[in-house]
């Protein structure tokens, strides 16, 4: 895979990363790190350096960040992966899905692997993502929005699985918080249509938390990072620790993971009392 350029720092206060090759700008303020996908003369395509570089921030996210904001400079959240992937040239350095496919298993394996790192740590308990979307968010333009925990959507939000009418799955770690969050079949209805999913049926059907004027979109966003940064964040880590597990455990599992979770909580808060 190929790396993204160095990054180029700039700002004061705060601290704003460009990562120019990978079409991403990157801003921590104090708890809050805002990743913006910016590349909006082309949509805010996806390329496998959009992808490795989401992945370092991820492993270099500093401590202190709570929450982390995804969003889409321009009209749209994102169109996808880049379509000149799909041209014999592919895109200058980072090849073309017909070199890719010609690798053998593990290095095409890897290869895919690698983009997902940039979409993993997106959930990890220590953090909250929030995807601020609007306009389309195509393919893997979707599948970012759905690494986030939450998404807060623009009324102009265009949702569309187009994978599959591209002769491809959705594999860029979308699959599986789509089923969760809309069920089984009407996953299945969005994926195998590659049908758009605007914001009304997004809310309805639990794709969406909240639907806002597109120029509202930057406002709420903050809003609820605000909202989130007000809970203790020993006990905010502890309880999305709670919640991922609780599809996978059984009632009394999740019971004593919850008793764990609590005598930790209630050592530490009245440790020397
Ligand atoms: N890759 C590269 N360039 C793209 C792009 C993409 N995915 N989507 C848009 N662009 C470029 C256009 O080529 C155009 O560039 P020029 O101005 O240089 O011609 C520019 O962005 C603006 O595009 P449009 O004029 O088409 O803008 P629009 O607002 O009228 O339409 C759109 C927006 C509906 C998103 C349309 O651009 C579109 O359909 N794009 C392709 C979407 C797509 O099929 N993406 C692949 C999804 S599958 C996937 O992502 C697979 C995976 O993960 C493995």
């Amino acid at each position: 895979m190929a790396e993204a350029e160095a990054p180029e720092r700039r700002g004061g206060g705060t601290e704003e990363i460009a990562f120019e090759e990978a079409g991403l700008r990157y801003e921590v303020d104090g708890e809050i790190a805002t990743i913006t996908l910016n590349r909006p003369g082309k949509r805010n395509a996806q390329t496998f350096a959009t992808w490795s570089a989401l992945a370092g921030i991820g492993e270099n996210l500093p401590e202190r960040v709570r929450v982390v904001v995804v969003k889409g400079e321009g009209p749209s959240f994102s169109a996808g992966i880049d379509l000149r992937m799909f041209t014999p040239e592919g895109v200058p350095g980072q090849g073309s899905f017909g070199s890719v496919a010609r690798q053998d298993s593990d290095s095409l394996d890897r290869r895919i692997e690698q983009a997902q790192q940039g979409f993993l740590w997106l959930r990890r308990p220590e953090i909250v993502s929030i995807a601020a979307v609007q306009g389309h968010a195509i393919g893997a333009g979707f599948q970012l929005a759905l690494a986030c925990d939450l998404r807060i959507v623009a009324d102009d939000v265009r949702f569309c699985m187009k994978e599959p009418a591209l002769g491809l799955v959705p594999d860029l770690t979308g699959t599986k918080p789509l089923v969760e969050l809309v069920g089984l079949a009407k996953a299945i209805d969005l994926c195998l249509t590659a049908r758009v999913v605007e914001a009304q049926e997004a809310y309805r059907i639990g794709l969406a938390e909240q639907v806002v004027a597109p120029a509202e979109l930057a406002r709420a966003a903050h809003d609820k990072a605000a909202q989130l940064l007000s809970t203790n964040r020993d006990a905010a880590v502890a309880t999305k620790r709670l919640l991922q597990g609780a599809r996978l455990r059984t009632l009394e599992e999740q019971s004593a993971a919850e008793r764990t979770e609590q005598a930790a909580r209630l050592r530490a808060l009245f440790a020397g009392s």
